[in-house]
């Protein structure tokens, strides 16, 4: 079994010290969880003044208090940590997730798809899809606003990935919607973790969640509350791919029939 630790909390806008206290907090409070999901953009906040104030926030992995606490949890509590986070690289400024493991920094994705004014900030991911194996499970990472495009999930899915965790800062209810569907059509599990708060005219919505292989939602956080979620799962359940007796989510796709010219 695997038990996985949704944290729901409020990162404090520009405030990347007072987070790293409520992050260290919060992971401690934790009792058991292997694998540990923090929301998107989780030390710097979401909603920035504009592009130098987002860039005056990006840190170099390598060189980051809130990483470098992060990797120290993971290293003494023999934990995964995935966070998101405002990343900072020669070629500009990335909203990423980060994939920690006991032995430090094991992977990075830096989002695909921007939401609104995420564009004028940072730049889109155009990194390799990766599984990454924790030894409890394979997981593959997506960041929020990626739940509208179906095809990097059924890429991981199909590369491998049991689970694919999804750091969030939800503001709509589409994602209640859709991620049952991304989790039943790819029979893997989903584990998002949302924000709450209120940042000028946005308002973030909770509603943290495990979703099981049949897109049925096995755990859900309140709209608003702080909330720390631990839940088990049987990680097995994701390799079963048959649909019925007869269908297998991928061995029925019909990729030659695809190939149309949509332009
Ligand atoms: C979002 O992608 N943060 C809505």
């Amino acid at each position: 079994m695997l038990k996985i630790a949704l944290i729901q909390f409020e990162p404090l806008l520009g405030n990347i010290a007072a987070n790293i206290i409520t992050v260290r907090e919060l992971i401690g409070r934790l009792s058991g969880a292997q694998l540990v999901v923090l929301p998107e953009l989780a030390s710097t906040g979401y909603h920035f003044n504009n592009p130098e104030h987002a860039i005056s926030l990006a840190e170099d992995p390598g060189n980051s208090e809130y990483v470098a606490m992060l990797t120290d949890l993971a290293s003494k509590n023999n934990q995964f940590i995935v966070s998101g986070f405002n990343e900072k690289s020669k070629s500009g400024i990335y909203n990423s997730s980060l994939l920690i493991g006991p032995e430090g920094l094991m992977g990075i994705y830096r989002k695909m798809h921007l939401f609104m004014h995420e564009k004028e900030y940072f730049l889109p991911g155009d990194g390799e899809l990766a599984v990454y194996d924790t030894g409890h499970c394979r997981l593959g990472m997506q960041i929020c606003f990626d739940y509208l495009f179906p095809e990097p999930w059924r890429i991981l899915s199909q590369k491998g990935a049991e689970l694919i965790v999804h750091p969030s800062n939800l503001l709509t209810q589409n994602a209640n919607k859709v991620l049952p569907g991304l989790a039943l059509i790819n029979h893997v599990y989903i584990a998002t973790t949302n924000r709450i708060g209120i940042e000028r005219d946005l308002e973030f919505n909770g509603g943290s969640m495990i979703l099981d292989p049949k897109g049925e939602i096995l755990v859900k956080a309140s709209a608003s509350a702080e909330e720390l979620i631990e839940y088990e799962i049987d990680i097995s359940l994701a390799h079963n791919k048959m649909i019925t007796s007869m269908n297998h989510v991928f061995e029925d796709r019909r990729p030659e029939q695809y190939k149309q010219d949509i332009c």
